[in-house]
């Protein structure tokens, strides 16, 4: 193999400022592995975050960042028999999405369906996947009917979105910018909200006429989590799953709402539980993303391609305001 081009992180800080590129040898595959060529990778808060520091406690310096990507199959190792050379996957588990060639756990590389281009396979996983679990396992398995999605312009708020419409279910959207309102267009909402005009608690409180909120699916944290935290009727659902915010839910929030619950969502958790357990749910669970991703209810629109050489600019890319979709890296040489 020859060298190949990664993105490195060696101190933690805002991703546009310390993720550096570097070339290395990739190691041959060994027992159990294969070594993925890299495609197409996406930048996602989850990358961010991890590159901050954020987990410091858990992530090891130097680290090649990314959660998500495609690739295709380069070699098996040893004693790998369910993956083939030339095959798309999607590596999952682990981070080092953002580099050209991944040695990676062959159990950890699922198959992509051929009728996905690259694009929609890099951005298939992280928010498609967790839309879905979260709507099934918080929404549609307990009967809910008032939901709110915050940070509703988001790729993954706009999942929520179309999948509780899906189901026959008309959410609130609340949003912080008066321009993000019209990247709902297309979606049946019971009321969009710019907290940037209104309190979030006032709102919902008055849109669902004092009855309260059976769900609330917070990406915010802080003030506004917690705001839709009070938001929720007796025994309704907090499912806090992002912190874009920056700021954690107030300590005292489980106290002040003993009759609800608050329900931290981590797809990472999800995935390694299934994978130790119950490898095939993951794999059916992908199918059923995929399809969702190709009709168009888990579809994320792309802002721009960078190669991985101009990473830097890409991460710029991502942390501009008004950013429509996702910002993706080109690993192609
Ligand atoms: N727990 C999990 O397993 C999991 C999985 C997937 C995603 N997530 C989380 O979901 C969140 C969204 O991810 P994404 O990929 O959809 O992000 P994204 O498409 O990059 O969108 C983020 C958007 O949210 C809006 N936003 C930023 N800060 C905000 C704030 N303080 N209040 C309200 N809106 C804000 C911004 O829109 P405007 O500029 O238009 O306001 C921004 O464009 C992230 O926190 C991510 O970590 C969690």
């Amino acid at each position: 193999m020859s060298r190949s081009l990664r993105g490195i992180v060696r101190e933690f800080g805002p991703a546009a400022q310390v993720v550096g590129t570097e070339r290395y040898e990739p190691t041959r595959p060994g027992p159990g592995q294969v070594a993925v060529r890299m495609v197409l990778a996406s930048i996602n808060p989850s990358d961010l975050v991890t590159i901050s520091g954020a987990y410091a406690s858990r992530t090891v310096l130097p680290f090649v960042p990314g959660f998500e990507g495609v690739g295709v199959v380069e070699e098996t190792g040893p004693g790998v028999r369910d993956l083939r050379a030339g095959q798309r996957v999607l590596p999952l588990g682990s981070a080092g999405a953002w580099q050209q060639t991944k040695v990676t756990d062959g159990r950890w590389c699922l198959a992509v369906r051929p009728e996905l281009t690259d694009e929609q396979a890099a951005t298939a996983y992280i928010n498609p996947l967790t839309a879905l679990l979260m709507t099934r396992h918080h929404v549609l398995d307990t009967g809910a009917e008032v939901v709110a999605v915050n940070a509703a312009a988001s790729a993954i708020g706009r999942m929520l979105i179309r999948m509780l419409n899906r189901a026959g279910i008309r959410p609130i959207a609340l949003v912080r910018r008066p321009h993000s309102l019209a990247r709902l267009a297309g979606t049946e909402l019971t009321a969009a909200v710019c907290t940037a005009d209104r309190p979030a608690g006032e709102a919902l409180h008055e849109i669902t006429r004092g009855r309260g909120l059976d769900v609330a699916l917070d990406a915010v944290g802080g003030t506004e989590g917690a705001e839709l935290g009070r938001a929720l009727a007796a025994g309704g659902t907090l499912v806090h799953y992002g912190l874009l915010s920056g700021q954690p839910l107030p300590p005292h929030l489980p106290a002040e709402r003993r009759d609800v619950r608050i329900v931290l969502f981590r797809l990472r958790d999800w995935v390694h539980t299934v994978q130790a357990e119950a490898p095939d749910r993951l794999a059916d669970a992908l199918a059923e993303v995929f399809g969702l991703v190709l009709d168009g209810t888990a579809a994320s629109q792309v802002a721009g391609v960078y190669p991985l050489s101009a990473v830097r600019q890409a991460l710029e890319r991502d942390a501009a305001p008004g950013r429509r979709g996702k910002v993706l890296l080109s690993l192609a040489d």
